[in-house]
């Protein structure tokens, strides 16, 4: 048993977050304790995300900068782990030296193995070979008592032609409904009350597992668990989001009446080349949809500005949309190749001034609008209080 320390550094999304907490959680059931700091660590790890070039670079940079602490302290075990490290295994040693070890997200329940044999003295451990990872029981560890994530599936199938995961997480795997329900229910009794569930795409759950259980059932079948209170689930995607989702989350109370449904963009065309399988229109009948269903749920997106080929046209055909839809939020990215993605095939033609205003244009659109849905929820809500 040892009695080090460790620091998880997160970047990405929630995926990554709560990767982090089951590296945690094997570690502490190996003996290892919490660092709270870079400097007060045995070991540093970086669960690192590729999605976007910006990301990356922050978690290479960051990594750079622990080199003189390493060499301070060489002793000092760091890890470079998760999407950025799945993607680049081939380079990271390379562009990191200090860095003792390399480990895609299918490798995470290994993680504690390959630390004690870096701890016995061993050599450095790169381990990326695959993007799958096993089907596991996760450790109960929470960081946060009353509310947490739950992973129903990993990795995606949809291929949207500028997104990465899929070759980093790879394909999707479901975790079986009775593992799923058998966390819910142990979360339940050590006191959780409200689960956020997690998946690439949520509403694609059981298409891998062959026994009849889909995202919905699972939805059902959740609620009748005691304890919780409240669901919630991310990420929605529009093209396998149905009325009989609306309906459920209508019907069921616990439910939270929150979707994050990403757009990307309002342009046909641009839609079709990033391959989402929707066009605007079948997008905007979901949200009248869904607002004839629950009027107030609370509706958040995502968008790319300055995909290859999105001229002035396709963004005021984003920016309309948008102002049409009037979201809660909205997540608003520029546009990155991502190799080995389909598009980062395509010339990345949308300079980046262009890319910078379009963005300053949603943003601030977004905000206006961000801010009178604010004023309208709470104009709402006071009469009651
Ligand atoms: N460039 C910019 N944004 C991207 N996203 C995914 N891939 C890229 C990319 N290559 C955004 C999408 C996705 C969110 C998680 O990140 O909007 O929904
Ligand atoms: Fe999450 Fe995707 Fe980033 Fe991986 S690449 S951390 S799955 S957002």
């Amino acid at each position: 048993m040892t009695s080090k320390r460790v620091y998880i550094r997160t970047f990405g999304c929630q995926m990554n977050v709560r990767d982090s907490e089951i590296i945690y959680g094997l570690l502490i059931e190996r003996g290892w304790k919490k660092a709270e700091s870079i400097e007060d660590a045995d070991c540093v790890l970086f669960n690192t995300c590729s999605v976007r070039h910006h990301a990356e670079q922050r978690a290479y940079s960051n990594m750079g900068m622990l080199a003189k602490l390493k060499r301070r302290r060489p002793e000092l075990i760091l890890g470079f782990v998760g999407c950025t490290a799945q993607k680049d295994k081939d380079i990271v040693f390379k562009r990191l030296p200090h860095v003792d070890l390399i480990a895609g997200p299918g490798e995470i329940y290994n993680i504690p193995d390959y630390l004690d044999a870096i701890l016995d003295g061993g050599e450095k451990v790169m381990a990326a070979g695959m993007p799958e990872r096993p089907e596991c029981k996760n450790p109960l560890y929470r960081e946060n008592k009353t509310s947490t994530y739950v992973s129903i599936s990993e990795g995606c199938d949809n291929f949207c032609s500028y997104c990465i995961v899929p070759y980093v997480r790879g394909r999707q795997r479901c975790r079986k409904k009775e593992l799923v329900i058998d966390e819910v229910r142990s979360l339940s009794l050590m006191g959780i009350k409200e689960v956020t569930l997690l998946g690439q795409n949520v509403n694609s759950y059981g298409k891998d597992l062959k026994d009849g259980s889909d995202f919905i059932t699972l939805l059902e079948e959740i609620h009748t668990i005691d304890g919780i209170k409240r669901i919630r689930f991310v990420t929605c995607h529009p093209k396998d989001t149905t009325i009989r989702l609306f309906k459920t989350m209508r019907d069921l109370p616990k439910i939270y009446n929150h979707i994050h449904l990403p757009l990307q963009s309002g342009s046909a065309k641009i839609l079709k080349a990033m391959k989402r399988g929707y066009s605007p229109a079948h997008y905007l009948g979901l949200i009248d949809a869904l607002r004839s269903y629950i009027p107030d749920c609370n509706i958040t997106t995502d968008i790319i500005v300055g995909f290859p080929g999105e001229n002035n046209e396709d963004f005021k055909d984003t920016y309309n949309m948008m102002k049409r839809i009037e979201f809660d939020s909205a997540y608003i990215f520029k546009y990155s190749p991502r190799p080995p993605a389909e598009s980062s095939r395509l010339v990345d033609d949308v300079g980046a001034d262009i890319k910078k205003e379009r963005h300053a244009e949603i943003l601030k659109l977004q905000k206006e609008i961000s801010k009178k849905k604010r004023r309208l929820r709470k104009a709402a809500v006071l009469p009651m209080a």
